[in-house]
């Protein structure tokens, strides 16, 4: 089966990435979330993301408007799901909520409908559990800023069938991107080891080792790393961090114990860009 019509279900850091990588290769897409603000925020990053494009004459302004046109925002599930191939579910990553979402729409989608979750470490497996389709159903986990990142780490849950991975591993390279394929394990591979990084990175601040900005240089300058750790938990949300901790830390116990201070970072309400401050403030800039 070829994936033509994907719903994406959540339209905030992740979910608007995807969805422009979906239509970027040339699918129908529909982006659901649960409040306008949120919808309109979605497709306003895509807009200003393609017309970054268009300026470096990546693209026409008629190639982004008709990619514009294959993107349909909407705050209706039933609208958002019906018919679609796959839906792509990017909600909180709280598993109750994600388990409800599911409930609501086995009921909904086509048959041969795919289940793909771009969960950041909760189990595919008890996802999949709580639906009729628990074969179809992966999980396809993005990295942010999706239109830049290059992998997609796919998990495969316990009864997910050969059929289903193949389709997603298709759907990946058509929208552009490299394919890891992992066995199902808290955060599954690269956050398990990305995030411990970033949560040690924490550590170090807290214990007064060196400010943030000699913790990012070092990272940045001895390692090559693009951005440095706690530069990274402000993009990626320090929130989507401690999640991950607390889900490796219970499952895998005191080694993957979440730093203080970001849990501090978190209860203030500091979650990074998204929130204006994290561990650097971004209402300056
Ligand atoms: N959306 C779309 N495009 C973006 C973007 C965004 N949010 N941010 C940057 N870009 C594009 C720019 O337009 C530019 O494109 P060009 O090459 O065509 O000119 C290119 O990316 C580089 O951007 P900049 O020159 O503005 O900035 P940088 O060179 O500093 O790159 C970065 C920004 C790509 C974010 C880089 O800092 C980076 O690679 N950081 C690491 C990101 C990373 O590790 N992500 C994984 C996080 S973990 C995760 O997501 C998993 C989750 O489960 C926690």
């Amino acid at each position: 089966m070829e994936i033509k019509k994907v719903c994406v279900l959540g339209a905030g850091l992740m979910g608007n990435g995807i969805a422009q990588v979906c239509a970027q290769a040339g699918m129908e897409v529909t982006l659901r979330d649960i409040e306008q603000h949120f919808v309109d925020g979605g497709m306003n990053t895509i807009k200003k993301n393609l017309s970054r494009d268009v300026e470096k004459g990546k693209m026409t302004q008629e190639q982004m408007n008709a990619l514009l046109g294959r993107i349909k925002p909407t705050l209706d599930l039933k609208e958002a799901a019906a018919g679609a191939d796959a839906v792509v579910e990017v909600v909180i990553e709280v598993m109750d909520v994600k388990k409800k979402v599911y409930a609501e729409l086995e009921e909904i989608v086509p048959k041969h409908c795919l289940f793909f979750t771009n969960t950041s470490g909760l189990s595919i497996t008890e996802m999949a559990s709580i639906t009729k389709r628990p074969d179809r159903f992966i999980g396809t986990h993005f990295f942010n800023p999706v239109p830049v990142m290059r992998l997609l780490e796919i998990i495969r849950g316990h009864q997910t069938s050969d059929e289903t991975l193949e389709i997603a591993k298709a759907w990946g390279k058509k929208i552009g991107k490299e394919v890891i394929v992992v066995k199902e394990a808290p955060a599954f591979v690269v956050n398990r080891i990305l995030c411990s990084m970033i949560n040690e990175a924490f550590f170090a601040l807290d214990e007064g080792l060196a400010s943030a900005e000699d913790i990012d240089k070092g990272m940045m300058l001895g390692c090559n790393h693009p951005i440095g750790p706690l530069a990274l938990s402000d993009l990626v949300g320090n929130d989507t961090l401690l999640r991950v901790m607390e889900g490796l830390h219970r499952e895998l116990g005191d080694k993957y114990r979440p730093a203080q201070y970001l849990r501090k970072l978190v209860r203030a309400g500091n979650l990074g860009r998204k929130s204006g401050k994290g561990v650097y403030d971004y209402t300056k800039k």
